[in-house]
C-alpha cells in the first residue's frame, strides 16, 4: 500500500492535491505533524488537517513528531484518522497512550527513529496495530533513504511473525520506485512516499510504479 506524504504537496492548493492523490490510488493520506521541539521544524495543526479530512476520500494516517503525545492525540482524535502513530522515542507510557487511542475507535501505531530497535517494542508489539519504521531522521521531506531499515524491517517481520500477529509494518522517509521493491520483499505493508510521488508529473504513475 502507499501513502502519500503531503508535506511535499504544494500547500496553496492543497483541495486539489488532496484530491489528486486520492483520485491517483493512494491507501492513505499521510500527514506529518511537527511541533518544533521534537523535531527541528513545524507542520500544520488541527485547522489545516481539518481542511484535509474533509476532502480526502481515502483514510488519515497522522504521523505525530511530538513532545506532547497526549495533548496531540486529543486534539486529533476528533478527526478519525486511521492510524495515528507516535514516537517511542518521546513517550514515557506508550502503553497507556496507546490504550487511549484505542478508546477513541482508532488505530494505534509506533514510530521508530532510524537508531531505535525493533526490540523497544517487543513487550508491547501486541497492542499495535501498526509499526511505522524511519528510513531518514524525522522532520523533514526529500531527504536520502538509509538502507539499514531494510535489516530492521525483516527483524520487524519476524518478531511479528512469532508472535503471530498481524501488525503492519509501514517506511517512511526517501522511498522510491528502486527501494520499494526491496521493503516489500522483506514484509512492509504500507510505504510512504512525499517527494517521490510529488515531483512526479503524474501522481497516478508514481503510485502505481511504486505499488
Ligand atoms: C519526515 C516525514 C516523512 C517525509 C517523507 O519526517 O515523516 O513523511 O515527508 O518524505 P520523502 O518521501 O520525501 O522522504
Ligand atoms: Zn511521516
Amino acid at each position: 500500500m502507499v501513502a502519500p506524504s503531503i508535506l511535499s504537496a504544494n500547500f496553496g492548493r492543497l483541495d486539489d492535491e488532496i484530491k489528486a492523490i486520492c483520485d491517483a490510488g493512494c491507501d492513505f493520506v499521510h500527514v506529518d505533524v511537527m511541533d518544533g521541539h521534537f523535531v527541528p521544524n513545524m507542520t500544520i495543526g488541527p485547522v489545516v488537517v481539518n481542511a484535509v479530512a474533509k476532502v480526502a476520500t481515502k483514510p488519515l494516517d497522522i504521523h505525530l513528531m511530538v513532545q506532547n503525545n497526549t495533548f496531540f492525540v486529543d486534539l486529533f482524535a476528533p478527526l478519525k484518522p486511521e492510524f495515528i502513530s507516535f514516537h517511542i522515542e518521546e513517550e514515557k507510557h506508550p502503553h497507556r497512550l496507546i490504550q487511549k487511542i484505542k478508546g477513541y475507535g482508532i488505530k494505534p501505531a509506533i514510530v521508530l527513529n532510524p537508531h531505535t530497535p525493533p526490540s523497544s517494542i517487543e513487550y508491547i508489539l501486541e497492542e499495535l496495530d501498526m509499526v511505522l519504521l524511519m528510513s531518514v531522521n524525522p522532520g523533514f521531506g526529500g531527504q536520502k533513504f538509509i538502507p539499514s531499515v531494510i535489516e530492521k524491517a525483516r527483524k520487524l517481520k519476524s518478531m511479528i511473525e512469532e508472535k503471530g500477529l498481524k501488525t503492519l509494518i509501514e517506511v517512511d522517509g526517501g522511498v522510491n520506485d528502486k527501494n520499494a521493491k526491496e521493503l516489500k520483499s522483506v514484509g512492509v505493508d504500507i510505504v510512504v512516499a512525499g517527494n517521490y510521488v510529488f515531483s512526479n508529473p503524474s501522481y497516478k504513475d508514481a503510485i502505481s510504479s511504486l505499488k
